[in-house]
Parts: C-alpha cells; sequence; structure tokens
C-alpha cells in the first residue's frame, strides 16, 4: 500500500510539472519584432528557496488582502525597481503595434495559462528623470489596453502568448513605462498577479489627451473588494477552482475590469 501510494505521489508529479504554467511577460513586441527576454522590459525577483522547481521560481506576485494590493509589487512586479538601471529603453513610433511576449519556465512554452483578464497602462516618466531612476509609484498611469471575457465562461487571454494593443498615434512623445497586468482571480478572495513593465520612448507628433478617462496610482487605486478582482459568486463558483480550462467562472458577461476606460488616441 505504501508502495502504491508512492507510485501514484510520483506518477502525479510527472503528471502535472508540464501543464504546470507560471509565465512572465519579458518580451517587449514592437511592430512583429519580439525582442530579447528583459531588454527592455524590468526583471522582477522570483523565488529563492533552494529547492524551488522552474515554476516555483516564476512564481507571480500573489495577493490575500488589501494590504498586498497596496505594496510597490503591483507597480511593475515584485521588487522591479531594483533592477530598472538594467533595462533598455526602446524607440516606438506612436501608431506602432506594440505589446508583450510571455516567457515561460524551463519546463513549459511559456503561453498565458491561468485564466483571467489583462490590462496594459502607460505612465509617463518627468522631464528631466530617466526610466532608470523612475518608480512609477506615484505616477498617474493611463489605460491603452484591456482583454475581457471571450464568452460567458471563457477569458480571452487564455493560451495566448502575445497581448498586442495599437499604441494610438497621437500619443504625447516621452519617456514612459508600459505595464502589463494579467490576473488570475482564485476563490477565498486571492489573486495571483502578473506584471511587468517596459522602458519606452514615444516618438510621434502628439496630439491626444490620454488622460481624459481618469488615471489610477498603482499601488493606490485599486481595491481588493473591486468586483473586478474578487469575483462575486452569481459570476465565479467560489468553491472550486481548476486553474486551467476550468469550469468555475460561471457568467462573466457584465464583466468590468478595475480602472478607467480604454484610451484609443482622441
Ligand atoms: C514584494 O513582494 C515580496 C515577495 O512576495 C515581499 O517579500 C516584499 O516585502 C514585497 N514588497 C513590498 C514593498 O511589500
Ligand atoms: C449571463 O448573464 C446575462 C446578463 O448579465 C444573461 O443575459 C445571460 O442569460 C446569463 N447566462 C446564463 C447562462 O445564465
Amino acid at each position: 500500500m505504501k508502495y502504491l501510494l508512492q507510485s501514484i505521489g510520483a506518477l502525479s508529479a510527472v503528471l502535472l510539472q508540464p501543464i504546470s504554467a507560471h509565465y512572465m511577460f519579458s518580451r517587449l513586441v514592437v511592430d512583429g519584432v519580439v525582442t530579447r527576454n528583459f531588454k527592455y522590459v524590468r526583471n522582477t525577483d522570483y523565488e529563492t528557496y533552494p529547492d524551488a522547481s522552474p515554476y516555483d521560481r516564476m512564481a507571480p506576485y500573489e495577493t490575500y488582502n488589501q494590504a498586498m494590493i497596496e505594496t510597490t509589487n503591483m507597480t511593475c512586479g515584485k521588487n522591479a525597481f531594483n533592477y530598472a538601471q538594467y533595462t533598455s529603453t526602446a524607440t516606438v513610433q506612436a501608431g506602432s503595434k506594440l505589446g508583450f511576449r510571455t516567457q515561460g519556465s524551463d519546463v513549459i512554452s511559456g503561453e498565458i495559462w491561468h485564466e483571467g483578464p489583462a490590462q496594459i497602462y502607460m505612465t509617463r516618466a518627468p522631464d528631466g528623470v530617466a526610466l532608470e531612476e523612475f518608480t512609477g509609484w506615484d505616477s498617474d498611469w493611463f489605460k491603452v489596453a484591456y482583454w475581457g471575457p471571450l464568452t460567458e465562461t471563457k477569458w480571452y487571454t487564455e493560451d495566448k502568448e502575445e497581448l498586442i494593443f495599437d499604441l494610438p498615434a497621437t500619443t504625447p512623445p516621452g519617456k514612459y513605462l508600459l505595464r502589463v497586468e494579467h490576473w488570475m482571480p482564485l476563490p477565498g478572495s486571492y489573486s495571483q498577479w502578473y506584471i511587468n513593465c517596459a522602458h519606452i520612448n514615444v516618438v510621434g507628433p502628439g496630439g491626444g489627451n490620454p488622460q481624459q478617462f481618469g488615471t489610477v496610482k498603482f499601488p493606490g487605486s485599486y481595491q481588493f473588494t473591486h468586483p473586478g478582482i474578487t469575483l462575486p459568486p452569481d459570476v465565479m463558483d467560489t468553491t472550486d477552482h481548476t486553474f486551467h480550462g476550468s469550469t468555475s467562472f460561471l457568467n462573466l458577461t457584465g464583466y468590468t475590469p478595475p480602472g478607467p476606460q480604454v484610451w484609443r488616441g482622441e
């Protein structure tokens, strides 16, 4: 019996390994060109305990309460500002197709494997402040992209490897942090956040007013109890979660994400 249990344990470990998948948005994509891991994206801290599997090392930022939503880990990922000085700035023409590509752990391909929404925000560094020294902590962020539900029970992001949007041609020129966030809501008011920031220098004629729909601060604006973050029981079955290919999303019609409306160049 003991032998049998051990075999079952070993078997589930083998079966679970390739399908357990964490990932990071570590590659900036500009007009179809995929850039190197963490060349233009701020790296983040990982779990460092000695026996961590690749899966564990890529653990995202996990939040269980409002206090955890209010840390600077929500700005660009876990302790990301420590890596700002090692991040290059990509020059991006306003009007480009812009976004992020995922990178997985050693054992999996790296697509967006956990289920939930995704959004992209931007904030401009004050004149004379280099992105390498810009935390973004007290800055005003406007939203430039959102991917919500695909159907009543599925999210658009599921199994995607890239999140690409149109950077408006009227984006005011300047140096920006480009911040992607994707999260998996889980039962028990718990969320896993996948957040990364790229350094970009936008060039172009400008003319748009990206703050007109409102802005948010990271940290500072998101509320743990927002129904777009902690999903209510009529939207998500809070007693069960299978992490992928999930049946726990009951009815995503009417889902509203946190944050302002997406700015599209007006
Ligand atoms: C960021 O997250 C890490 C790991 O979860 C934690 O050790 C650290 O204290 C957090 N930073 C802040 C500013 O709360
Ligand atoms: C989901 O909710 C919408 C309204 O919010 C409703 O029209 C629709 O019938 C619901 N679908 C199911 C399967 O309950």
